[in-house]
């Protein structure tokens, strides 16, 4: 079991429970109505809509982006920081069981 903490811009939070580490950030998102993952390719790294900001910190335990996520986040709507992820290319490994992402101010 792990904790995905969503923070929106405005500071509020929302605390998702995922039982299956194979679970993508987007997906624990949409399952539970997360607002501001708009997630328009479902997943297939298509759209840029599902980007997020890593809590400082725990980027380094986490599986680095792929170069097609990497050119992906050159199209971003929010500005793009280091800690910037697509969420559905996230997925918690065992050993992490709590993670914070930021939602971005825009998706499109
Ligand atoms: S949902 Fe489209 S790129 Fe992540």
């Amino acid at each position: 079991m792990a904790q995905i903490r969503f923070i929106q811009p405005d500071g509020t939070e929302n605390v998702v429970e995922i039982a299956d580490s194979g679970t993508s950030v987007m997906l624990a998102a949409i399952r539970n109505g997360i607002s501001g993952i708009d997630a328009e390719c479902g997943g297939c790294l298509d759209c840029a809509t599902c980007h997020v900001y890593v809590e400082e910190g725990a980027s380094g335990l986490l599986a680095p982006p792929q170069p097609e996520e990497l050119e992906l986040l050159g199209s971003v709507a929010a500005p793009r920081k280091s800690n910037s992820r697509l969420s559905c290319q996230l997925k918690l490994p065992p050993s992490i069981t709590s993670l914070i992402v930021h939602i971005p101010e825009a998706q499109s």
